[in-house]
């Protein structure tokens, strides 16, 4: 067996893995996992399995023709037989070529199939897991996971169930008709037979850790491709193409190493299947030509022999070689695997319940988080209560933690020590679903899809009508731009709306937000994008939607922050203030600071850290 390769292949492709190799498995362990989802397929085996018995049946039958022809037409120079020889001939030819329609046909249709079911429970799969999932890991590997990989599989469950046994079938047809025809040669003919199975089990190990290296690159190589061109706009604007293009070479060398690796071996392998096959050949004749001459063989049988003999070393030599097409298969199955085994970190208990009607209340109680792979505290010890219906500032410098308190409270975390409550009810008691129903959120980056401006603010409420669609975008600021777009609501925005400015994409995600109509609010800096003047106008549909809902806002803005019931001061993770404008304002602390230099800059409504900073840049 196998055991893990750690090398990870060609030594002078420098640099860490972009992606790491997934945990090996046996063939017997991969056909125990993946057998089952060909479940809904195995009729197809059995229905298969006639043209697979019949096939080879047929071939035999073909060739025994040719005995005939030698024995009773040629020899003896007799025309009669002739006809009934020639017309079963092209009978057999004619019923040998409809089995094989009609089986790669059904092959094709069954092995779709299976694709089909397993890509989208993969995907389905993909869906339930939680986000830091997808913050590990490179997305063009898992899209060729998703799709090549998947594809690959197929080889293994059904059409190498229906291969094998194909092979097996042919072999002892051909090798019951040498047995008839003579089986001393018979016998000595097949000593050899075993060699072809070695000597490619031999080389097996090289060809099953190239074919590892070379799914592996293969993730590599559309990872790279995927970020590069999704970057294409920082890849140009910082003359990157070239590096892009090493970058991108170098995980093809990868694969293309790994393929010569794998052919390497099975150039090798392959001279020494034929010697073999010449040699036995060779003494076959010569024996055969003894009998000959002996009289125990006539030269219809001889001819036929040599000719079922032939036969014979393609399928074994086949089976040899499924084993290397199943190595193929088992290194794409090892990474389907590897994504089936992944668990979503955050999951319903078997008690989790949902709520119906939630009132808004909030609270944070002792709350750490570390995120997963990371030495340090992201939150430590963060305590806060919201009322219902009132709005609560994050304010804080980048990198202090607010968004990852927004993340906890949609729980896409849970934390790693205290407690984070809705209604009094800890959210790991909710039912994650209908958690997330009760919430909207506005992320800090607008993600929109390419889609339509009526899809993308539908996605807040996929039963939305055309009026509340368009009275959303109305509160949000948005209806007059989208008006103007060349085909208003129902223009297509773009992969991640590239084809919207900054701040239309946010007024779209503000508006996806508002038709939610969700009890609960988070908004991560919902005017971020925006211009100033922009900004100011968003103030007042931000209001008219957080009015009556629990708010959780983390903003820059002084207007918002100020009007806020709590404001929150985070640094590194901690609290450090907590209040109301007024009380921070006269505890006089961060909070008044940063207030006070914001009031100098008479204008000024955005809070500037880095104006506290250790180097002062602002003049008082
Ligand atoms: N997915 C992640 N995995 C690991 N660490 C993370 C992850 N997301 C954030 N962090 C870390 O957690 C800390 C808090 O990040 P967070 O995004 O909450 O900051 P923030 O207060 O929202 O900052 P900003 O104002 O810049 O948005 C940072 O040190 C950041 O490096
Ligand atoms: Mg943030």
């Amino acid at each position: 067996m196998t055991r893990r390769q750690t090398s990870h292949g060609p030594r002078h492709t420098s640099g860490p893995d972009i992606v790491e190799p997934a945990p090996p498995l046996s063939p017997r362990e991969i056909f125990k996992r993946f057998w089952p989802h060909a479940r809904p397929y195995r009729w197809f085996i059995w229905l298969t399995l006639p043209f697979i018995v019949l096939a080879p049946a047929i071939d035999t039958a073909r060739i025994w023709l040719f005995k005939v022809l030698v024995d009773e037409v040629l020899v003896p120079r007799e025309f009669g037989p002739f006809w009934w020889i020639a017309l079963s001939y092209v009978g057999l030819t004619l019923l040998a070529a409809a089995l094989v329609v009609g089986d790669s046909y059904l092959a094709k249709w069954v092995g779709g199939k299976f694709v089909l079911s397993l890509r989208t429970l993969l995907f389905r799969h993909l869906q339930g897991l939680s986000l830091d999932f997808f913050e590990r890991r490179p997305l063009g590997d898992m899209i060729s996971r998703l799709t090549s990989d998947v594809a690959a599989i197929e080889s293994f469950v059904l059409s190498g169930v229906g291969n094998t046994l194909a092979y097996v079938l042919r072999i002892v047809y051909f090798a019951g008709a040498l047995f008839y025809i003579q089986w001393v040669l018979a016998l000595m003919s097949l000593i050899v037979a075993p060699l072809f199975w070695f000597v490619p089990r031999h080389f097996a190990r090289v060809i099953r850790h190239a074919s590892r290296e070379k799914r592996r690159r293969s993730g590599s190589i559309s990872s790279v491709a995927e970020e590069s061109f999704s970057n294409a706009q920082v890849v140009q604007a910082y003359n990157r193409q070239d590096a892009e293009i090493d970058r991108f070479e170098r995980e093809n060398l990868g694969n293309f190493e790994a393929h010569m690796m794998s052919a390497r071996a099975k150039a090798l392998s392959a001279p020494l299947v034929s010697l073999f096959g010449v040699t036995c050949g060779l003494m076959v004749i010569g024996i055969g030509i003894w009998m000959l001459s002996e009289g125990r063989l006539t030269l219809g049988e001889l001819l036929v022999f040599l000719s079922f003999l032939g036969s014979l070393y393609s399928p074994i030599r086949g089976l040899g070689q499924l084993g290397t097409s199943i190595y193929a298969a088992s290194a794409a199955a090892e990474r389907i695997a590897e994504f089936l085994d992944e668990q979503p970190s955050v999951l319903d208990r078997p008690t989790s319940r949902s709520l119906k009607l939630v009132r808004g209340l909030i609270e944070f109680e002792n709350v750490c988080f570390r995120y997963p792979r990371v030495p340090q505290n992201a939150l430590t010890d963060v305590t806060f209560r919201v009322e219902p219906g009132e709005t609560l500032a994050l304010v804080g410098p980048s990198g202090a933690g607010k968004s990852t308190i927004a993340k906890l409270l949609s729980r896409f975390y849970d934390p790693t020590g205290g407690a984070i409550r809705l209604d009094s009810h800890d959210l790991r008691d909710l039912r994650l679903h209908a958690l997330r129903e009760h919430i909207a959120v506005l992320l800090q980056e607008a993600l929109v899809f390419d889609a339509t401006v009526r899809e993308n603010i539908a996605y807040g409420r996929p039963n939305a009508t055309d009026e509340e669609i368009v009275r959303a975008a109305k509160a949000a600021d948005a209806h007059e731009f989208i008006a103007a777009l060349p085909n208003g609501y129902e223009t297509v925005v773009g992969q991640k709306g590239r084809r919207l400015s900054g701040g239309q994409r946010q007024r779209i995600a503000i508006a996806r937000a508002m038709i939610r109509d969700a009890p609960i609010l988070i908004l991560d800096e919902p005017t971020s994008d925006l211009d100033p003047e922009s900004g100011h106008r968003i103030l007042e549909p931000l209001r008219r939607l957080m009015s009556g809902r629990t708010t959780i806002i983390i903003s820059h803005n002084l207007i918002t922050v100020r009007e806020a019931t709590t404001i929150l001061v985070l640094k590194e993770g901690r609290v450090i203030e907590q209040g109301t404008h007024v009380d921070l304002v006269t505890r006089d602390g961060t909070y008044a600071a940063l207030y006070r230099l914001c009031q100098d800059h008479d204008a000024a409504t955005t809070i500037s850290w880095s104006a506290l900073g250790p180097r002062r840049q602002v003049a008082p």
